[in-house]
């Protein structure tokens, strides 16, 4: 019998979690094993900082709901979301980039025609987002569907409200020649839910708990990578302190003012109104 120490209980637990029988399984929870071990020998991780990470980590159970990822939003915070998507993300350096999902995308969004109003009755500044989804050697990508969805001036999603109709989301399918236009409101920068574990920890920092103006995509077609990603406003606030490291150069767009008059959908705006102009590059399959 191998009695435990202080020396070989890392090699003991990865030993014995080594006998997974998914190979794969094997190779993530023996690495689990080592790295949560250098962990504590690193920090010398006392008695009373373990129970305050499981008290921590039962918190962060007893928020989430299907609504509510306070796991989710833990991984945003500490980087790692964006680290996974970059390294299963590797589109060629033409391609439009990818970001994080993040918690509040919702399903089976309502489908609108080109210039649609995914912000009906919200109030805002009108923003008509228009351009055109091309593969990387410049072909137009017709039939590409946009699923689009934004918070409101106050940050809320729909997800944190109480509503029955879906509000700032929608799906929008480009044109045979590769254009969408879409209909929105201007977003704004807010804070990440600030009420729950995640919000206790980051009080403890200098971290800024705000993300900059917005708006989110999801692009599917058939022939090409799914697309997650972002559109941000050029000069917002947080552009570069975004707490869930989302940002990227490439993905900051001008939000031009326009005076009322003609807008890309066709119509004319009585208000003044904001345009932004976009073109996604899509990876093959
Ligand atoms: C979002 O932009 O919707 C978001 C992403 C990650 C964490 C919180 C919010
Ligand atoms: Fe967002």
């Amino acid at each position: 019998m191998e009695l435990v120490t202080e020396d070989n209980i890392t090699e003991l637990a990865a030993r014995r979690w080594a006998t997974a029988r998914d190979p794969r399984t094997r190779e993530l929870l023996t690495a689990l094993v080592r790295h949560l071990h250098a962990f504590a020998r690193e920090v010398r991780l006392t008695e009373d900082e373990w129970m305050a990470a499981i008290q921590w980590l039962t918190a962060t159970g007893q928020i989430s709901d299907e609504k509510r990822e306070e796991f989710i939003l833990t991984s945003d915070v500490l980087g790692l979301s964006m680290l996974v998507v970059q390294m299963n993300r590797r589109f060629d350096e033409a391609a439009t980039p990818a970001t994080v999902l993040g918690p509040f995308h919702i399903d089976g969004s309502p489908e609108l025609a080109f210039g649609g109003d995914m912000s009906d009755g919200v109030p805002g500044i009108p923003l008509y987002l228009s351009g055109i989804v091309r593969s990387l050697d410049g072909t137009p990508v017709g039939g590409a569907v946009l699923d689009v969805w934004q918070a409101d001036a106050d940050g809320n999603y729909e997800s944190q409200l109480e509503v029955d109709e879906a509000r700032l989301r929608a799906k929008y399918t480009t044109r045979a020649d590769g254009s969408y236009c879409l209909r929105t409101i201007a977003p704004k920068g807010y804070s990440i839910p600030m009420d729950g574990p995640v919000g206790d920890l980051i009080r403890q920092t200098e971290i800024s708990h705000f993300r900059p103006a917005h708006v989110h995509f999801l692009l599917n077609v058939d022939g090409y990578q799914p697309l997650i990603t972002h559109l941000f406003e050029q000069g917002a606030q947080y552009l570069d302190s975004d707490v869930v490291f989302g940002t990227k150069e490439e993905l900051v767009v001008a939000f031009e003012p326009r005076e009322p008059g003609p807008t890309p959908d066709g119509g004319v705006s009585d208000v003044p109104w904001v345009e932004a102009r976009y073109d996604f590059v899509l990876q093959p399959a």
